[in-house]
């Protein structure tokens, strides 16, 4: 691929005695344009990635929003991809899902619903995007795949997509399938004919959102040889290709993307990741959207993808949040262009600089205006995480570019100018600087001298601004004693600090006025995306924690209710990884008046178990758990139940609380102190 796409009109003059390559570019649209161009994007899901977000008070939230989705601010997306939660879990976490089981219908659970409405409200013309990771157990039906039963899956689909626009006014533009799964052509034609029947013609299907080639071949197969299937399907997204495409998607004609890319820690490593692949995703793979997983590192320290968003806000009890250097790498490309321009064509604005790097240019429909970003990172520490990467070198380069065709009038371009200076460079970091303009040579073209890690945008727009918001807060340890009575959050919510990792759990009125619990809300056992076991768990604090008091109240008494509670120390893994992670867990039986100790989420580990005297069989009991000196005890309603010397391993993790299988819980309050 790279080598057809590489042979470009070039006027190679010196070379490598000098290590300074000076060549000639040709911008020109006479012999037609290159694809039309979607957007930019982030992902925020897959799973639970914006979950902290919510938690910062409303003016520092509104300055992140603003550095994400304001347009000549940040980020400026185009684009928001929001996970479809299953209420299970799924890369840093559980979300919440619209449909627990058949008689259960809500809309107001989660976050996703806000971020899009934040989104819209900063920039009406973004586009929105729904897949699923997990599904509700409703919709598998005791089977774990979406497809055994597809009018179910589509008529849980369709729902979300109704619930989006009638209690939300959100217009659902893309749908996907199931994230990274096996694809079902059956189930995507059903989809379409829902979408239709239901309004939603405008709806388009990406499919089949996954990162093996052997799928996309296998589809791209399928789509030349049924029709139906070609028109059910609107997009073509891939994840991971390490800006390729494979043939046959390619000569499948319909409009490809890289619909999750990235996924790398956002420092400055990850910018130069994120820099290279906005163009070459284009440039070696006509890949026209490029959809960062994530949108935003809100989840805890201690998750798995450690800050593997545009930009981090994992700290909302001190409102400190980084915006980091994948802001205004994304900035060079979003700033000066929308949804709907076209690439110019390969050959004549789009391709690789001789001396390394990458070019494209970009126009609006009546070629007006014309874009053109150019990138130099080099090889070495820019690898994105899941990336294969083959060599090539940078070399000092002194790039001419010819404008012609509609462009031939363009005397005079903005320059925007980034820098991600490698060690050998100083690590100079400059990071979407305006430099003016850049002015024609008598013979009408335009000089630039570039060395390796830089990207410049060269564009007839001037609305570029690199926006900034007041410095925020210093980050501060997560604040302790922390006490929530559950009692303020809005029903349906997630308390903002519990954060769900398997099931769901959701603040919901219960007895009295004014008390409100945390329900466990996953009664189903769900159509899973990684490994799940049978129990729940919500964590909160420090994935440092050692030693620590912890409590919460908890009844079983209503229907579904599962058998067993804990509450947990030491909790050190979560997001797909909760499932074998370690920790110290207290369960109680009330059924049974039983107690069980354990030294990990499966329960392989039984460190202690007994009768818990002081336990009741029905109404809220009160557990609590300590740690201090490397000795435990466990209490049940302030009666000692055991102590034990605290295992080795894990030696410090964040507190959890959930059930021993799927079942409803309600939690009544949770609070932790130093002990
Ligand atoms: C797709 O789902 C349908 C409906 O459950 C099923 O009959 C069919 O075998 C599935 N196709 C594949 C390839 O698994
Ligand atoms: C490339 O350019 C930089 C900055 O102008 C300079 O420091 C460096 O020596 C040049 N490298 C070569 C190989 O000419
Ligand atoms: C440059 O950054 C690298 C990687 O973060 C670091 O190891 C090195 O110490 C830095 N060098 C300078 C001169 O700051
Ligand atoms: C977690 O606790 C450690 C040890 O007390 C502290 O250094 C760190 O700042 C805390 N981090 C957060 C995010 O609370
Ligand atoms: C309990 O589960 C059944 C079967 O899924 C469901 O019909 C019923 O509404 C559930 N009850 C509650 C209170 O969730
Ligand atoms: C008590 O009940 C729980 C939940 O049903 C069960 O897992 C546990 O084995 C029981 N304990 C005993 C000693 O029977
Ligand atoms: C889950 O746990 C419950 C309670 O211990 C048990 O009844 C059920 O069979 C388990 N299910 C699976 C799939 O292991």
């Amino acid at each position: 691929m790279m080598d057809k796409y590489s042979k470009m009109k070039i006027l190679y003059i010196c070379c490598m005695c000098m290590t300074v390559s000076v060549s000639q570019y040709i911008f020109d649209d006479t012999n037609g344009l290159g694809r039309r161009f979607d957007g930019i994007g982030g992902l925020s899901g897959g799973g639970a990635t914006s979950k902290l977000l919510p938690g910062y008070n409303e003016e520092l939230r509104d300055q992140i929003l603003d550095y994400l989705f304001k347009p000549n601010f940040g980020a400026s997306l185009h684009i928001l991809k929001v996970e479809i939660g299953g209420g299970s879990m799924s890369g840093v976490g559980s979300e919440a899902t619209h449909m627990y089981h058949g008689g259960d219908l809500n809309y107001q659970r989660g976050y996703e619903w806000w971020i899009m409405k934040e989104a819209k409200k900063r920039n009406p013309k973004i586009k929105l995007y729904g897949l699923p990771w997990v599904f509700s157990g409703w919709v598998g039906k005791g089977t774990n795949s979406p497809y055994t039963y597809p009018e179910r899956t589509v008529d849980y689909i369709i729902k979300w997509i109704q619930g989006a626009k009638e209690e939300h006014g959100l217009t659902i533009d893309y749908i996907g399938e199931w994230n990274e799964k096996n694809y079902n052509t059956t189930y995507l034609k059903m989809l379409r004919q829902a979408l239709d029947k239901n309004g939603f013609e405008f709806t388009e299907i990406v499919a089949c959102d996954d990162y093996q080639a052997e799928f996309e071949t296998k589809m791209a197969n399928e789509m030349l040889l049924d029709p139906e299937l070609s028109a059910a399907i609107g997009y073509f997204g891939v994840h991971y290709s390490s800006t390729q495409s494979n043939i046959g998607s390619i000569m499948w004609g319909k409009q490809l993307w890289a619909s999750e890319d990235y996924s790398t820690f956002n420092d400055e490593k990850g910018a130069r990741c994120w820099a290279r692949i906005l163009n070459q995703n284009y440039v070696n793979g006509l890949m026209t959207s490029t959809i960062s997983w994530n949108l935003i590192a809100a989840y805890y320290e201690g998750m798995p993808y450690q800050r593997c968003g545009l930009m981090t806000s994992n700290n909302p009890w001190s409102g400190h949040y980084d915006v980091n250097p994948t802001i205004w790498m994304t900035a060079h490309t979003t700033q000066f262009t929308e949804p709907g321009w076209l690439y110019l064509s390969h050959h004549s604005g789009v391709g690789h600089l001789t001396g390394g790097g990458s070019y494209v240019s970009l126009t609006n429909p009546d070629k007006t205006e014309l874009t053109i970003i150019l990138e130099t990172i080099g090889h070495d520490d820019s690898q994105c995480l899941h990336e294969v990467l083959p060599g090539y070198s940078v070399v000092n380069q002194t790039v001419t570019f010819q404008l012609q065709g509609s462009f031939s009038h363009i005397t005079s371009l903005n320059v925007w100018f980034s820098m991600l200076g490698n060690a050998a460079q100083k690590n100079v970091s400059i990071l979407f600087q305006n430099k003016g303009t850049l002015q024609a040579l008598p013979d009408g073209s335009f000089t630039l001298h570039v060395v390796e890690n830089q990207v410049y945008t060269l564009t007839t727009l001037s609305s570029g601004v690199k926006g900034e918001h007041p410095t925020p807060p210093q980050p501060e340890p997560f604040p302790l004693p922390y006490i929530d009575t559950f009692n303020d959050v809005v029903d349906h919510q997630e308390p903002y600090f519990v954060a769900p990792m398997s099931g769901s759990f959701e603040v919901i009125p219960s007895g009295t006025a004014g008390n409100k619990v945390l329900r466990q809300m996953t009664i189903l056992q769900p159509v899973d995306w990684c490994e799940t076991e049978n129990f729940t768990l919500a964590l909160v604090g420090n994935v440092s924690w050692t030693d620590i008091y912890s409590e919460t109240s908890v009844s079983l008494d209503m229907e579904n209710a599962t058998q067993g509670i804990f509450i947990a120390h030491r909790i050190n893994s979560g997001g797909c990884y909760t499932v074998g992670g370690q920790g110290f867990l207290f369960y109680v039986f009330p059924g049974n008046g039983t107690y069980e100790v354990w030294g990990d989420s499966r329960r392989a580990t039984l460190l202690a178990f007994g009768m818990a005297k002081n336990l009741k069989t029905s109404g809220f009991n009160k557990l609590g758990l300590k740690a201090k000196g490397g000795f435990a005890e466990g209490y049940v309603n302030d009666e000692l139940t055991f102590g034990l010397r605290l295992p080795d391993t894990p030696a410090s993790g964040f507190v959890a609380i959930g059930t021993a299988g799927f079942g409803h819980a309600d939690f009544d309050y949770i609070s932790i102190t130093q002990s």
